[in-house]
């Protein structure tokens, strides 16, 4: 554009994020901003001094390892997250936002919130306009989510209104109320997910949907009774089968010899309205 000038240098203290990608895919997050730093796989340098005269779109050398220097966007930052709790991953992540209808400006509960894998990927698509809220009863995996939360928020140009409560999800919904008056969607991972449906749909609107991240049969069974118990109407159940295909070695493409295992059964209920009361 005629007379632009070329982006101001931020204040050193401001994050700047960029991500280091290996040729394979793994990546490592940095932030130019931020001095001397230790990065696991990387080594020990000041990133000012590292990245300067570097953009986006260079290859640069760290140690040994030739990178490239590329935004720092959720893949890699998935790939580079901090981890404690188990996580949901891609696939799954990716079909919940879509069934249930999650996007810009939704209002979103989900606990527990782990290491926040699939927090991430909902603060994602939410946009300024959402509302996203994090519940988690342990201190030590809040401390690992809001770590990977937090970075997240300082490279998105737009990131949700994100509240992380830490409390036990059976006694959430009276905080959750006062974030928001009421759910879009609610997202349900721990072990016994059953035990906070009925408080959890309190706090869902007519129409809104609840999920229950399943690793187990028995779990599926005892989430899809305490849904339906609650009045809720099962929607989808079922589980996500990714197969991955490779070159292979004498040409051609195949399957991969090492197929994603079982992650979860995803459960899927629409809240409806009530029944009107028969009249004697
Ligand atoms: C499998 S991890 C969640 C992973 C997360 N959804 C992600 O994608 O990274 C389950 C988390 O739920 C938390 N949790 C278990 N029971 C809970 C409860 N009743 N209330 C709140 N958090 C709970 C655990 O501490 C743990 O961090």
């Amino acid at each position: 554009m005629a007379g632009s000038t070329s982006d101001p240098t931020p204040p050193s203290n401001t994050p700047d994020w960029v991500a280091l990608r290996e040729d394979d895919g793994r990546a490592y997050l940095l932030d130019r901003a931020a001095g001397e730093v230790k990065v696991k796989g990387l080594g020990r340098f000041d990133t000012g001094q590292l990245l300067n005269g570097y953009s986006v779109g260079d290859r640069i050398m760290v140690g040994q390892k030739s990178l490239t220097i590329v935004d720092a966007a959720l893949p890699e930052a998935r790939r580079n997250m901090f981890r404690r709790a188990q996580t949901i991953g891609i696939k799954d992540s990716g079909f919940l936002i879509s069934w249930m209808g999650i996007g810009v400006g939704s209002r979103v509960l989900e606990g527990g919130h782990g290491s926040a894998g699939l927090a991430m990927h909902l603060a994602n698509v939410m946009g300024s306009a959402g509302t996203l809220i994090s519940v988690e009863n342990r201190a030590e995996h809040a401390a690992v989510g809001r770590q990977n939360m937090e970075r997240m928020a300082e490279f998105s140009s737009e990131f949700p209104d994100w509240h992380l409560i830490e409390v036990d999800l059976s006694e959430a919904s009276g905080k959750v109320k006062e974030i928001c008056a009421e759910l879009d969607a609610a997202i349900i991972d721990i072990a016994e997910p059953w035990t906070v449906v009925a408080d959890i749909a309190s706090a869902l609107k007519v129409g809104g949907r609840l999920a229950c991240y399943c690793p187990t049969t028995a779990q599926l069974e005892k989430s899809w009774n305490a849904l339906e118990e609650e009045g809720l109407v099962v929607e989808f159940s079922g589980e996500m089968i990714e197969r991955r295909w490779v070159k292979a070695a004498k040409g051609g493409v195949r399957p991969g010899n090492q197929p994603m295992g079982h992650t979860a059964f995803l459960i899927i209920a629409a809240k409806i309205a009530p029944e009107p009361e028969e009249e004697e």
